[in-house]
């Protein structure tokens, strides 16, 4: 039984994509190695957007292998952290994390469409590249206004995607070659929380909103390394990925041998393998 989309499949994410802190930890450390920003995100949105502020409670919630909350306490910018995740390993995966840490840490299994807090809790709340993964982003939205205080601050991220370069070319043109089922081309099923959907949906916020961006795209010159980030991401696994039983596992196999020779091809003529990538901050002045 397939649903329509794997995005929001709170089981299917459970199961498969955050069972464990790993494909995420690949992702991240790849930005570290092959980013061509030197400056990673949370460390650039903490320069650029917090400076001297002091959020005394901080909500993160979809913290994921926090590493957001990690920078925080570095740069003490807060004290009473509280991490949300959906994913009990992901949490588990932040407790091992910060174990060491002397800040005040709770952890939270909850979903951020219900959040289990009273109104106007927090001073801060971020929500990093999660939104794409609810269901009902408007509800997590009103869930996230209503636990921020006044002139509480929100910090909400989610990458803005290029169809035309880089990794997602291939990917689409792969998909094309093989003659994978139509609905697998639907980017839609992918931008679920682009940069023009968010402002939309943000209206509840009435406009105290300022728009950041971070660019920084992925140098590959490692074959290995770009086809582990590959399939560690959300291309990979659009839909279903090769858990879909709509699509046969030997395509997979085609696609994978396919991005295989693009990637090397263009390491081995050109130096490197280039996937540009931004991301959307939006900076939000909680007004009740
Ligand atoms: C792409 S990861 C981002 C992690 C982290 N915020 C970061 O930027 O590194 C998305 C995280 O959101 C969590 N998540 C997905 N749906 C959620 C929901 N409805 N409520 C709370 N967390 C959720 C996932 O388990 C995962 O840890």
């Amino acid at each position: 039984m397939i649903k329509k989309n794997s995005l929001y499949d709170v089981k299917f994410l459970n199961k498969f994509h955050y069972n464990s802190g790993k494909k995420l930890n690949i992702r991240l450390n790849t930005w570290k190695k092959y980013g061509s920003n030197k400056v990673d995100l949370p460390n650039w949105i903490t320069n650029e957007i917090f400076k001297d502020g002091f959020y005394q409670k901080f909500l993160d919630v979809g913290c994921g292998n926090c590493n957001f909350v990690c920078e925080f306490i570095k740069k003490k910018l807060s004290e009473d952290i509280t991490c949300v995740d959906i994913s009990k390993k992901m949490l588990n995966s932040c407790r091992i994390k910060l174990k060491e840490t002397k800040n005040k840490i709770n952890y939270v299994l909850a979903d951020v469409q219900a959040l289990p807090f009273e109104d106007d809790l927090f001073d801060l709340v971020v929500a990093m590249h999660m939104l794409y993964h609810v269901k009902d982003i408007k509800k997590a939205l009103n869930e996230i206004k209503r636990v921020t205080k006044n002139n509480g601050l929100i910090i909400i991220t989610t990458s803005n995607y290029y169809f035309d370069k880089g990794l997602n070319k291939i990917h689409y043109d792969g998909l094309r070659k093989f003659g994978f089922p139509k609905f697998t081309l639907d980017k839609k099923i992918y931008c679920r929380f682009t940069e023009k959907k968010a402002m939309h949906l943000m209206s509840i916020f009435k406009g105290h909103i300022k728009i950041f961006r971070y660019h920084n795209d992925l140098i590959f010159t490692n074959l290995k390394d770009a086809l582990a980030y590959y399939t560690s991401s959300m291309m990979y696994r659009n839909t279903y990925g090769p858990y879909d039983e709509r699509i046969k596992i030997d395509l997979w196999k085609e696609l994978l041998k396919f991005i295989n020779y693009k990637i090397n091809k263009e390491i081995i003529e050109k130096g490197s393998f280039v996937s540009p990538g931004e991301v959307i901050i939006f900076k939000i002045l909680n007004k009740k």
